[in-house]
């Protein structure tokens, strides 16, 4: 499925429509967010870990890798691997301690190992003065979404 989202709003509202279809277990599901820079990729993850219950800062994990959030569902990692060139380089970040998250990742490509384990795939692009959203849904678990995303 492809959705337009001509502003940032849209882009929030479609991620707080994801966090309301999401199965109330969240534990070890993997989100992929795909898109050139600038492409609204942590504006979708800031929009859906605030609709998951998080009332603080959102901060871009671009240097940090992994910025960690704990929610009534449980926790969240928000991930960012663009500056990851070396898949190797993720056993450094304890990346098999995340496994009980629900694991929001920006550029899922830079570890092609982990892309193979994921539940859903969200692909920004730029279209016009907005985006759009392609939404791939890779799993059994993610199944349940897909009428709620209609997707
Ligand atoms: N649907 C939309 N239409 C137009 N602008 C949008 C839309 N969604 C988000 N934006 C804007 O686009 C920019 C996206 O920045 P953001 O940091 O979210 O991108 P990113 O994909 O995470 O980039 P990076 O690859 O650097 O991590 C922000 O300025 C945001 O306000
Ligand atoms: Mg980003």
């Amino acid at each position: 499925m492809t959705k337009f989202l001509p502003d940032d709003d849209a882009t929030g509202a479609f991620a707080t429509d994801l966090a309301t279809a999401l199965p109330e277990s969240i534990g070890g599901l993997t989100l992929l967010l795909r898109g050139e820079l600038g492409a609204g990729k942590s504006t979708f993850a800031r929009a859906l870990i605030r609709a998951l219950g998080h009332t603080g800062p959102v901060p871009s994990p671009t240097y940090t890798l992994v910025e960690p959030y704990e929610v009534p569902e449980g926790p969240i990692y928000h991930i960012d691997l663009y500056r990851v060139s070396d898949e190797e380089e993720l056993r450094y970040l304890g990346w098999t301690e995340l496994d009980e998250g629900f694991r929001i990742v920006e550029w899922p490509d830079r570890a092609p190992g982990l892309t193979c384990q994921a539940d859903l795939s969200l692909t920004l692009r730029y279209e016009g003065d907005g985006r759009s959203i392609d939404v791939v849904c890779l799993s059994e678990r993610s199944r349940a979404l897909k009428s709620a995303l209609n997707c």
